[in-house]
């Protein structure tokens, strides 16, 4: 029996070629390209194929990518139907585990793991899942539902779908750096739930969902909900550094900040802080940047020194706010981003499977005696 550690800190359960995080320099990158150098530079459709495919697509190869991608964002009737039937005061993070659940009832074969098949399926939950949520965003609105159009791009689409009207390429591009900087993050917890799942030979769509029910948690990807909440709280900037010290004297957590692998800050933190800055001076909210800014300030000067930064989750919630998404659509945006790297790793797994059953330290008593009921 090797060494218990709680939380699995520090153990190595996988190989990737995805991502790599040096959490001392606060460093990440995909396929050993830096996070900084694709949020410049990348689309989220690129960003997905060398995810999946461990290399940067041609130009041809990109073009094809996207057609079978836009092919895939119209919903199944059936499931358009099911999203029109879900009740409206329903949280969109169970709504998607729920449809994505759902997905593999439409799918003929939905049991096939051949690593071919697999990336199929992964293409349908990546396709389908913004119209997911969009569509169910839209209903429980009032709202009329917008049908995808597959001649924009996954995040132009997406947009499209929930406002009904085409976004301005700043808010499309600056929703895409957001999508390319959540795509995949080594052997986080969801990912590390979908690999469990995909290691007993599941199927894909069971995997994808357990992932969501993993990520939702406030622990990991719910915490950008967590942030905008307490935005929300903080009155003005000059009430941020009592709020902030109230919170620490009470040893609670602050959302937003701290992270198992990074004791330095996150570089998606440092990259989004600045996309921040700029869309919240756009939209005329430059108040909640400001608000932020003072969080981190306060933080650095109380916590940093244990190692607590902010992580992705900090300045992508003022990011999500100025793009005008509704606070309970912050973490699905995450999931919908995420769903790239997550197939990744199913693909991954599947190419070299072993399945996953690490040991618990039993800690209970032994050779105790079974009571009869009536002598309890
Ligand atoms: C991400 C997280 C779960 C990592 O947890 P972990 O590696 O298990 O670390 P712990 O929760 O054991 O924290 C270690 C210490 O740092 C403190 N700490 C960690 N995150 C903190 C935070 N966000 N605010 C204040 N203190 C924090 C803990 O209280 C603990 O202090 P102690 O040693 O004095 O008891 C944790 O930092 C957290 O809960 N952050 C807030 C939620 C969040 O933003 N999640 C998104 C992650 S991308």
């Amino acid at each position: 029996m090797g060494d218990f550690a709680k939380g699995l800190e520090g153990v190595t359960a996988a190989e990737t070629n995805m991502s790599f995080i040096d959490g001392q320099e606060g460093r990440l990158e995909y396929v050993g390209i830096g996070i900084d150098d694709l949020a410049e530079h990348s689309t989220f459709e690129e960003t997905v194929f060398l995810l999946w495919n461990n290399r940067l697509p041609t130009a041809s190869e990109l073009s094809d990518f996207r057609k079978e991608l836009s092919k895939r964002y119209a919903l199944p009737a059936g499931l358009a139907r099911r999203v029109a039937e879900i009740p409206t005061t329903a949280q969109p993070m169970h709504m998607l585990r729920t449809l994505v659940s759902e997905m593999s009832l439409y799918d003929t074969h939905p049991n096939d793991n051949d690593v071919e098949q697999a990336r199929r399926k992964a293409m349908n939950i990546l396709g389908q899942a913004p119209t997911i949520v969009a569509m169910f965003d839209r209903c429980r609105r009032g709202l009329p539902v917008i049908e995808p159009d597959p001649s924009l791009g996954f995040s132009a689409n997406f947009l499209y779908m929930l406002n009904g009207e085409k976004p301005t390429e700043t808010m499309a591009r600056a929703f895409d750096i957001c999508m390319i900087t959540h795509a995949d993050h080594g052997l986080n917890n969801s990912t590390f739930a979908a690999r469990v799942v995909i290691s007993t030979l599941s199927d894909v769509y069971s995997a994808i969902t357990a992932a969501i029910g993993s990520l939702r948690g406030p622990l990991h990807g719910g915490a950008n909900e967590g942030v905008m909440h307490m935005l929300n709280e903080i009155p003005s900037v000059d009430d941020a550094e009592a709020y902030i010290m109230g919170k620490l004297e009470r040893r609670e957590k602050i959302m937003g900040f701290g992270h198992r692998v990074y004791k330095a800050k996150d570089p998606r933190a440092t990259y989004l802080m600045t996309l921040a800055e700029q869309l919240a001076k756009d939209t005329g909210n430059a108040d909640l940047y400001a608000k932020s800014h003072k969080i981190e300030q306060v933080m650095e000067r109380e916590v940093a020194a244990k190692g607590i930064y902010p992580n992705v989750d900090f300045y992508s919630a003022t990011t999500y706010h100025c793009i005008g998404l509704r606070l309970d659509l912050f973490t699905p945006m995450f999931a919908m981003s995420r769903i790239g790297g997550w197939s990744g790793h199913v693909i991954e797994q599947l190419s070299d499977n072993r399945l996953f059953r690490p040991a618990a330290a039993y800690v209970g008593p032994h050779d105790a005696p079974y009571v009869p009921i009536d002598q309890r």
